[in-house]
């Protein structure tokens, strides 16, 4: 949620703030705006929409900033206030002076505004963040120290914010500081870099330090002081990222998202990469912490995560209560987090997120940890702030997912769930041998499936364009398959705006069934396995009900012509893979209806990649 920049250096900065704003749109794309040192003034540039407006905007002034190499800038996702020019950053003070960016929610606002305007700040916009920078400014007033002004400041705001400051008074100088939102600083030669993630600066640098909550960095293109939040000065913590930079391209498919869905293949074979050898080998996964005694008596996990991670650790549970027998608990972050959770340190407990710094699943790891839990954290980002947290990590090693909606990190967060839960269940010796390498020989052979699926995909465009014109659609599936209707139904509904809805089937019958009609599409996931047959007699009452009928299946059985209307057919598989498989067509049919409708593929309204905020 909201991307932020800053630089101090030796370069055009302007260029390098919008390059660095434009690898961190996946935070937040409804407005965005720099500032910047031109000779003895912070000058400020804003444009509401997407960062190609800003750039319009820069290009009209042009003159003003072509010697500029210091700036901050800012992309965002509106929590308080409208996405208009006004409420974008940079904020400044009343005067001008001091300029600020902001990643956050500051959740004492209202108090701090009503006193700041008492005291005689005048605010110009609806924002959280703008009494930041009326309120540093008073600090800055006190003390003619940018450093100390942010350190006093910080002491008096709270919520989450990752923060950068820039005023009139210095000719080159960044001050940072943050609590629970993400921020690094890049190390270049003769330059700094302030970030919110990676990608906006592992072009120019891979050396880096991680800024822990209340720590207050200021930059000069040759010095960085780093100090806490009682101004006792710190030794900086330098590290190598290891990240090539990031190339961030479309390497020929229309939008990310396609790309994305294509790289699942090889996203597969990945993460099994060094895990699994051969089917009669034992996985290896030393990335789990647990010593086998304890995983052995392990008497419960919890599973905590959001959205389509949160539909990945549903998987999880049901492979993991099927092949080890440990009752698990799945539940969504944002509720974990507000109630009396019985966690203690017998309790596994698992937090899943593509990011690894959404806010709701930060805060439950956070609180279960404090219980002693063990922490086992499974991520696409092994630099993130949940990584950082864990006891145990599984690295999903998906590479970086630009679009926003989730695809190759869910099916990359499924491959960690079958290792953990078959490795579980060989420590625990309870699946017998012959099932154990029957189940590795399927594992293997995902990803050649995966591209029988994406090497034909007329039958799902087909599809695409007949229901396209849909304002409601319902999934429905059983079992194991019953996150793959939820999450088939959040891809649609991300998109391509259309009302999607994933029931389990049988609970059909218990209400759902009275919206269905000759205008309903009722998508069926109906893979071969144990709730074959009862899935198809659900999709029976639905056609009873006059609904237009979509399979998709695995079944080579006859009857489902006269049963659907449409049939979507993937490889066989055995049923307990059958979310890899089925989750792949799910995805390439939400692409193609948005892309047929002309939506947004990759930056979807309303939407933003990492959620950091509750
Ligand atoms: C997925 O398509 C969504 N964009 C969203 O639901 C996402 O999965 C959710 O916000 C959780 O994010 P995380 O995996 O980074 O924690």
């Amino acid at each position: 949620m909201c991307g932020i920049i800053g630089y101090t250096g030796n370069k055009s900065v302007v260029d390098i703030l919008i390059d660095g704003l434009r690898q961190l749109e996946y935070r937040g794309y409804d407005s965005s705006g720099i500032a910047v040192k031109c000779d003895n003034d912070v000058k400020v540039y804003k444009a509401e929409g997407k960062l190609e407006n800003l750039c319009n905007v820069l290009s009209n002034h042009k003159g003003e900033f072509e010697t500029a190499t210091c700036g901050i800038g800012h992309i965002r996702w509106a929590t308080h206030g409208a996405p208009t020019v006004l409420n974008a950053h940079p904020h400044t003070c009343t005067c001008g002076h001091l300029a600020i960016v902001h990643n956050g929610i500051i959740e004492n606002y209202k108090e701090l505004r009503e006193k700041l305007s008492s005291e005689g700040c005048t605010f110009r916009s609806q924002t959280d963040t703008e009494v930041v920078a009326h309120l540093v400014a008073r600090k800055y007033a006190q003390t003619k120290n940018l450093t100390e002004a942010v350190r006093m400041a910080a002491k008096e705001l709270e919520g989450a914010y990752a923060l950068c400051v820039m005023h009139n008074d210095y000719k080159n100088t960044i001050v940072a500081t943050k609590r629970n939102a993400p921020l690094l600083v890049g190390i270049g030669e003769g330059e700094f870099f302030a970030a919110s993630d990676v990608p906006a600066i592992i072009k120019h640098t891979n050396r880096a330090m991680y800024l822990n909550d209340n720590e207050i960095v200021t930059l000069t293109p040759d010095k960085m002081t780093l100090i806490n939040s009682d101004a006792m000065e710190l030794a900086p913590k330098i590290e190598v990222l290891p990240w090539e930079p990031v190339a961030l391209s479309k390497m020929g498919y229309k939008h990310f998202m396609l790309k994305e869905i294509h790289e699942q293949p090889d996203v597969i074979r990945n993460i099994l990469v060094g895990k699994l050898h051969a089917p009669d080998e034992e996985i290896v996964l030393n990335e789990v912490k647990l010593t086998k005694e304890t995983l052995r008596h392990l008497h419960r996990i919890q599973i905590i995560a959001c959205g389509t991670s949160l539909h990945a650790a549903m998987v999880g549970k049901y492979l993991i209560e099927n092949f080890c027998g440990i009752p698990v608990d799945v539940e969504a972050s944002s509720e974990y987090i507000y109630r009396r959770t019985v966690t203690d340190k017998h309790t596994l407990v698992i937090g899943v997120s593509q990011s690894g710094e959404t806010a709701d699943t930060l805060t439950a790891i956070k609180q279960s940890k404090e219980k002693g839990s063990h922490i086992l954290i499974i991520t696409n980002r092994p630099d993130s702030a949940m990584a950082r947290l864990a006891d145990s990590l599984i690295s999903v090693n998906a590479g970086i997912e630009v679009s926003v909606a989730a695809t190759k990190s869910y099916i990359a967060q499924l491959m960690a769930f079958y290792l953990l839960a078959l490795y579980m269940a060989e420590v625990k010796e309870c699946v017998d041998l012959g099932m154990l390498t029957t189940l590795k020989t399927e594992m293997m052979l995902l990803p050649q499936k995966v591209e029988r699926i994406l090497a034909n995909t007329d039958d799902i465009q087909k599809c695409a364009r007949r229901y396209a014109a849909t304002k409601d659609f319902i999934y429905i599936a059983r079992g194991i398959n019953y996150p793959t209707a939820l999450e088939g139904a959040l891809k649609l509904k991300e998109i391509s705006y259309i009302n999607a809805t994933g029931y389990p089937a049988g609970e059909l019958k218990h209400g759902p069934i009275a919206m269905l009609d000759e205008t309903m599409p009722v998508l069926s996931i109906l893979m071969n396995g144990c709730v074959y047959e009862k899935l198809l007699s659900n999709s029976e009452e639905a056609k009873a009900r006059n609904a237009r009928m979509i399979a998709l299946t695995n079944s080579k059985d006859e009857k489902l012509n006269d049963l659907f209307d449409s049939i979507i057919r993937v490889p066989d598989v055995i049923e307990l893979f059958s979310p890899v498989i089925a989750m792949v067509p799910l995805q390439l049919l939400a692409y193609y209806i948005a892309e047929f409708l002309g939506k947004d593929v990759d930056q979807p309204r309303n939407l933003a990649k990492s959620v950091t905020v509750e």
